[in-house]
């Protein structure tokens, strides 16, 4: 059984007290109807994590951060290290298509942050997916194949629930189209699945869960979420919302 994993990715979205008033109202949906079988993770600017951290204790939310350096200590200005939020999160994003394309984050870089994250005890949360021309030159598979293989190269992982991958088509990030479930499903199962195998072995491959991301909204989600392949979602937009990102975790609990 893979874990159902639902994770608001917030971007550079709210401030601190913005932040703090959203997970209030998250959490106090959650106090009251708690949703069981369905781990929720949010993903704050580095700016709040400190505020949600103390928010958080003792509740089954996690948190998470949007990214980190490949360095762990030293000369590297403007960097947060993996030592600075493993006091906080318990997982990280790496590779998110924002960061490879405005920042130019290859894939032997995303290579080092995953490893940097593992060492550290954090979950990276590694994001693969295509851009349109690559989808329309029919080319999807291929370089999503290579994102797997190059960004999890060497990495030593052992157990299944040390690793989470996002499935996240680029050309349906933010703007409202969707990859079809069963398309997803398929692309997830004829490649993400086949790198992990090849990677880590069957065993520890068949235990990765695996997010759809891309416009995920309450309204679509449970149609990922019935795919054998999906095992949850990783959410932008509709996470700044508390009601959406409920719907959507009430999704994944009727799915799960
Ligand atoms: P979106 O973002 O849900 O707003 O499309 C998803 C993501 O970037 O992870």
């Amino acid at each position: 059984m893979r874990t159902a994993l639902i994770a608001g990715n917030w971007k550079m979205h709210l401030t601190e007290k913005q932040a703090v008033t959203l997970t209030r109202k998250l959490l106090w949906v959650q106090n009251q109807m708690p949703v069981r079988g369905v781990e929720v993770l949010l993903c704050p600017p580095f700016t709040a994590l400190s505020q949600l951290h103390k928010l958080l204790v003792g509740s089954t939310i996690k948190l998470g951060a949007q990214n980190m350096s490949a360095e762990v200590e030293g000369a590297f200005t403007g960097e947060i290290s993996p030592l600075m939020l493993a006091e906080f999160c318990s997982y990280v994003i790496v590779g998110h298509s924002e960061r490879r394309a405005i920042f130019g984050e290859t894939d032997a870089l995303i290579n080092r942050k995953v490893k940097n994250a593992i060492t550290h005890s954090l979950i990276p949360i590694l994001c693969v997916g295509e851009t349109l021309a690559e989808k329309e030159s029919g080319k999807a598979h291929q370089v999503v194949y290579a994102q797997m293989i190059e960004g999890l190269k060497e990495v030593p992982i052992f157990s299944a629930n040390q690793l989470v991958v996002a499935y996240e088509p680029v050309w349906a990030i933010g703007t409202g189209w969707t990859a079809t479930p069963q398309e997803s499903n398929a692309l997830i199962a004829a490649t993400i699945r086949p790198a992990l195998v090849r990677l880590f072995g069957e065993q520890v491959a068949n235990g990765v869960s695996v997010l759809y991301g891309g416009s995920v909204k309450p309204d679509n989600a449970r149609g990922f979420f019935q795919q054998p392949e999906i095992d949850g979602a990783l959410v932008g937009g509709a996470s700044l919302d508390a009601d959406s990102f409920r719907g959507i975790i009430e999704a994944a609990r009727n799915c799960s």
